[in-house]
């Protein structure tokens, strides 16, 4: 069921293969180089790129364009009051934004930062602080065949290894991501949302939840953890964030919105100290680097993340994405994520060596046959690692209809079908700083 109908529309255009041919060879076989205006389908990125409801567009009309104290800062701070149960808040440019403010704030050189996974700018503003970032994800997050509800958690005993081996001195946060983007999309019990705010407070570390896709996780709470059934999504993600000190939120994610984000906390201390530093990297710190207007749609957004039934349509399409690849045999990753399905290329291409790139070439050959981009998150992405060969298709919320999911799935299992065609890719061009090649690198057909 959708709960809604579009009132605006954006033209899109399948170029011929022809031309897909000549874009890929123009932007080196990446598609971080292509333009959006030769992509049929954008799966790149969740993140900004969905679309915004009519009372979003309504309020930017409200927007308060003051740069103290301005009245779309006081509606904010309400929402964020009201959903999530924060006293003080930041509102910074974007997620990444929000990291800077608080984690200059709360680390020093030499420090330990665990994380049941960090997002790849959390990751860099740990390492930016000089301290160290580990991810203690689920053990069952490895495993692509387990059918546990919660692949997204925090595993403890690994958390408590760290504690024996660096003292819990070295540990001044504990980081819990939600859901788990670096682990397909997987989502994070409220027991273990308990258990992470437990092992924080015995530690005396301070419990910072990175609450992106908040929404998408307490959908599953309610889907999936026994004692939920019947409570409210709303409530659900208030209980999530009672565990929590503080939280960065991009609102690209799920305060559905194009712009923004924020950092929020409980501690009016840590409030005052953040803000000096939201005043150096983000702006005075009721906007935040946001025109009034973005701060408005924020707001509004917030709150609609937890009315229903916009969550649980929202989570049912992707999983439908993954029932159309299914169907056609495509190998993806089990159970399906709340914001992006990944497939395993690996399964796709099993002729194609990890060294050149499986990820990457199925990447190349979604766009080839069907004008669909996606991004790799595999060996390419993230050089030196063991990780699968995945490829995420994120779905921007509330945007594409039945019949693109179909043209999806069509495209995934043409690729599979002309799979032997595609034989890897090797590396041309890469930029210095290998953490970043994926974005920029230009590559070749082997
Ligand atoms: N944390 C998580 C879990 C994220 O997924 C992202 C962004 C951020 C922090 C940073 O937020 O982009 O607003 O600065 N993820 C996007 C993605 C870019 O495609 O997964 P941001």
């Amino acid at each position: 069921m959708r709960s809604y109908k579009a009132k605006m529309v954006e033209p899109i255009r399948l170029i011929s293969r022809e031309e897909r041919e000549a874009a890929l060879d123009e932007a080196g076989y990446n598609a971080f180089n292509l333009d959006a205006r030769d992509v049929y389908i954008d799966l790149l990125t969740d993140s900004g790129t969905g679309t915004m409801s009519a009372d979003q567009w309504a309020a930017m009309i409200r927007g308060d364009e003051a740069y103290a104290g301005s009245e779309s800062f006081h509606r904010l701070a309400d929402s964020v009051s009201d959903v999530m149960g924060f006293d003080y808040v930041i509102p910074t440019h974007q997620g990444r934004g929000a990291e800077n403010v608080l984690y200059g704030t709360l680390l020093e050189e030499g420090d330990v930062v665990p994380n049941n996974s960090h997002f790849d700018t959390t990751r860099a503003h740990v390492v930016n602080q000089g301290a160290e970032p580990i991810d203690c994800p689920s053990p069952a997050a490895r495993d692509p065949d387990s059918t546990d509800p919660f692949k997204g958690n925090f595993d403890l005993d690994a958390g408590w290894a760290l504690v024996e081996e660096v003292g819990e001195d070295a540990i001044p946060v504990v980081v819990l991501t939600i859901t788990n983007n670096s682990v397909a999309g997987q989502p994070v019990s409220m027991e273990n949302i308990e258990a992470v705010a437990e092992f924080a407070t015995e530690i005396d570390a301070l419990f910072v939840i990175d609450a992106c896709r908040f929404a998408e996780n307490a959908h599953f709470i309610k889907e999936r953890e026994p004692g939920y059934e019947d409570v409210s999504i709303a409530d659900i993600a208030r209980e999530q964030f009672a565990h929590a000190d503080a939280i960065t939120m991009s609102g690209k994610k799920d305060a559905l919105v194009n712009i923004g984000g924020f950092a929020a906390m409980r501690d009016e201390t840590l409030y005052e100290h953040a803000k000096q530093r939201a005043i150096l990297y983000e702006g005075f710190p009721t906007y935040g680097g946001l025109s009034g207007r973005d701060i408005d749609a924020m707001a509004v957004g917030l709150r609609e993340a937890v009315t229903p039934p916009y969550v649980e349509e929202r989570v049912e399409q992707v999983a439908e994405l993954g029932d159309l690849l299914s169907e056609r045999d495509v190998p993806v990753y089990l159970p399906t994520g709340g914001h992006a399905v990944y497939l395993d290329a690996s399964e796709i291409f099993p002729h194609i060596p990890k060294d050149q790139f499986p990820g990457q070439e199925l990447v190349c050959a979604l766009y080839l046959e069907g004008g669909v981009r996606g991004v790799e998150l595999g060996g390419f992405a993230f050089p030196g690692t063991d990780r699968p060969d995945l490829v995420r298709l994120a779905l921007p919320r509330r945007t594409y209809s039945y019949e693109h999911l179909e043209h999806i799935a069509e495209t995934a299992a043409s690729v599979l079908d002309n799979a032997e065609e595609y034989s890897g890719l090797e590396i041309v061009e890469e930029p210095p700083m290998k953490e970043l090649r994926h974005f920029s690198a230009k590559l070749e057909p082997v």
